[in-house]
């Protein structure tokens, strides 16, 4: 049986961090309202030559370097972004150049905040058909170019980022080896007015900026995300006191902590970045979990939930044995 198993992870972030008293100087907000509602404190802005491939190649990089492989040994580069470098190409072949990888596969996936899980799917599958044996999965956002500065409601929110993780194809005859277990995804594409940009390519000409319902994108999301991580679970034949930890989209920590209290999952076993990076769309999942990996928390052998929710409104979450 082929699995995707992950060999190393990496992330980046914009050498600028901001805090939220230094946005309070420029909108009408406070360091308290922020963190009693979110649990944001600070988030990192992408400055003049970062951008989406840059931190995306910078995490490569790392996640690269942990795998202990070379980039000409990857064959498949997925790029779940909503801020391009450019329309078109693919960001992920300005990643591939700037790894300096002569050919292999390389494309962008969109599914906002989710796209990470999307793009994880993808590979998976990938992988498992036998089409790709070693991939750079990347999620890498600089949101800060999409916001409004002036709107109180969502500029303190979002931050800029990058993660990545390295899957490699590996040969398991045992059910309980290493590798992604299961993947499920969802979408309802009823809800775009909730979450969306308002512009784009085929309609404003324009890129547009973020606008969202931050109350009713809330009550989703926690509905959301317990259902898709037991849908998942139940794929993977566990139950929920048996995940080591939880890795989720890092959007609100009472987000978190509701989804994680819905499940019975004690707070310990849930991942939180969101108070350092804030909201970095497809690229909090991966920058979570290399911090997490990073700092010793996640460990070979145990089993990791992966969940994410945003715009469309996509979900999604994956199980795996690290
Ligand atoms: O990544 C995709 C998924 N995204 C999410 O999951 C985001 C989900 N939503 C949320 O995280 C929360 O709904 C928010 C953090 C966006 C908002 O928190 P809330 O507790 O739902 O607040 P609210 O929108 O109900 O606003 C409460 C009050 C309002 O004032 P009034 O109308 O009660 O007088 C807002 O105008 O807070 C006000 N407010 C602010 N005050 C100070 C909104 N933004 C701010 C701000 N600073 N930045």
């Amino acid at each position: 049986m082929i699995r995707s198993v992950v060999i190393g992870t990496g992330s980046a972030l914009p050498a600028r961090r901001v805090s939220n008293a230094e946005l309070a100087e420029q909108v009408d907000t406070s360091d308290e309202w922020i963190v009693e509602r979110t649990g944001i404190r600070f988030r990192h802005i992408a400055g003049e030559g970062e951008t989406t491939a840059t931190l995306a190649a910078d995490a490569c990089r790392t996640a690269l370097t942990a795998a202990g492989i070379d980039a000409q040994d990857i064959d498949l580069i997925v790029l779940a972004t909503a801020t391009p470098d450019q329309t078109f190409p693919a960001s992920a072949t300005k990643v591939q150049a700037m790894l300096g990888i002569d050919d292999c596969v390389a494309f962008d996936v969109a599914a906002v905040c989710s796209g990470f899980l999307y793009a994880v799917q993808v590979v998976d599958s990938m992988i498992r058909s036998g089409v790709a044996k070693r991939a750079l999965v990347i999620g890498a956002e600089t949101f800060s170019r999409i916001l409004d500065w002036e709107d109180r409601t969502t500029c303190v929110l979002f931050g800029d980022g990058a993660g990545a993780i390295v899957l490699e194809a590996q040969d398991t005859a045992d059910e309980g080896g290493r590798g992604i277990l299961t993947t499920k995804l969802h979408a309802d594409g009823r809800h775009n007015e909730l979450l969306y940009v308002d512009g784009g390519v085929s309609t404003t000409g324009t890129v547009g900026k973020l606008r969202m319902k931050g109350r009713e994108v809330f009550r989703h999301a926690v509905t959301n995300l317990a259902s898709v991580m037991t849908e998942s679970l139940a794929m993977a034949g566990l139950e929920a006191d048996q995940v080591d930890w939880v890795v989720p989209h890092q959007a609100n920590a009472r987000i978190l902590d509701a989804t994680a209290r819905k499940l019975g999952l004690v707070p310990a076993k849930v991942v939180v970045t969101v108070d350092q990076h804030a909201n970095t769309s497809a690229a909090s999942v991966p920058l979570a979990l290399d911090v997490a990996v990073r700092d010793g928390r996640i460990q070979q052998g145990q089993i990791v939930v992966l969940e994410a929710m945003g715009g469309g409104f996509t979900w999604g979450a994956a199980v795996i044995r690290f």
